[in-house]
């Protein structure tokens, strides 16, 4: 098996070191351990690509645009609302003299993400995708505003550990599921408890709640624009947006 790593790990073969050579996988969310191995190979860098440093850093790139990157990840159900408050959160944003850039589930997959469906296999491999965008985005110095299902928490996890501690502000756009199939902007949610769309967030597939998100929205409480006024309060308190 060929394994590559988020970070950086000290190992060696287990031939050279039964210390550092033999591991064990341990699943995050369950705490379980779910496997053991022997390390038979190290292969620098990916395969043979190399990390290139580059001189003009996130650090010069945000302090040109004046303002501290960060990701505001707005995940919950198909027609919870986070479309539309990300849309306005980001017209505040930029109305502030902000840079900002939106990635939205349904229009990352008319393009990046064409190739991917519904399975549990290709949503993991959407958000992993849009997670690294997000973070090349914040590299780049800019406010990024994710509005994907992302209905699973280890993905979400990824997402934020792609940046540094504090640039992840992880918003759940909470909508009971009765109530986005009683609005149903796209008619989906009526097709799939028609049972003619498989794999439906919240239907007939799963969505994992967040435990500890950054900020909750719920969205039978307050209209659109009093819930991105929330989002605009917490980011003036956090310095990131006046
Ligand atoms: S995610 O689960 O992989 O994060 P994503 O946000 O990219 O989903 O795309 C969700 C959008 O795709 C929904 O808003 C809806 O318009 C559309 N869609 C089509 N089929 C499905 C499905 N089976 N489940 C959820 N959304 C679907």
């Amino acid at each position: 098996v060929t394994i590559s790593l988020s970070h950086p790990v000290a190992c060696e073969t287990y031939e050279s070191s039964r210390e550092l050579g033999g591991f064990i996988l341990v699943d995050r969310l369950t705490r379980n351990t779910v496997g053991a191995g022997l390390v038979t190979e190290i292969r620098a860098g990916h395969g043979n690509v190399y990390w290139h440093k580059l001189d003009v850093d996130k650090q010069a790139r945000s302090v040109m645009k004046g303002q501290k990157p960060c990701v505001l990840w707005f995940t919950g159900l198909s027609g919870a609302g986070k479309s539309t408050i990300a849309n306005l959160v980001e017209k505040r944003l930029h109305a502030q003299g902000r840079h900002t850039m939106v990635l939205d589930g349904d229009n990352v997959r008319h393009g990046l993400n064409r190739d991917l469906g519904f399975t549990e296999a290709d949503r993991v491999e959407n958000i992993r995708r849009v997670a690294e965008v997000a973070k090349l985005f914040v590299e780049s110095g800019l406010i990024v505003l994710v509005s994907f299902i992302s209905p699973y928490r280890a993905e979400r996890m990824l997402a934020r550990e792609a940046v540094e501690d504090g640039e992840f502000l992880e918003i759940y756009v909470d909508t009971p599921v009765e109530e986005c199939r009683r609005r149903d902007p796209k008619g989906l949610y009526e097709r799939a408890y028609a049972g003619q769309l498989r794999n439906f967030t919240g239907v007939d597939a799963p969505y994992e709640e967040p435990e500890d998100p950054e900020i909750r929205l719920k969205t039978l409480e307050g209209t659109p624009e009093e819930l991105a006024e929330q989002v605009a309060e917490i980011l003036r308190q956090r310095g990131i947006a006046g």
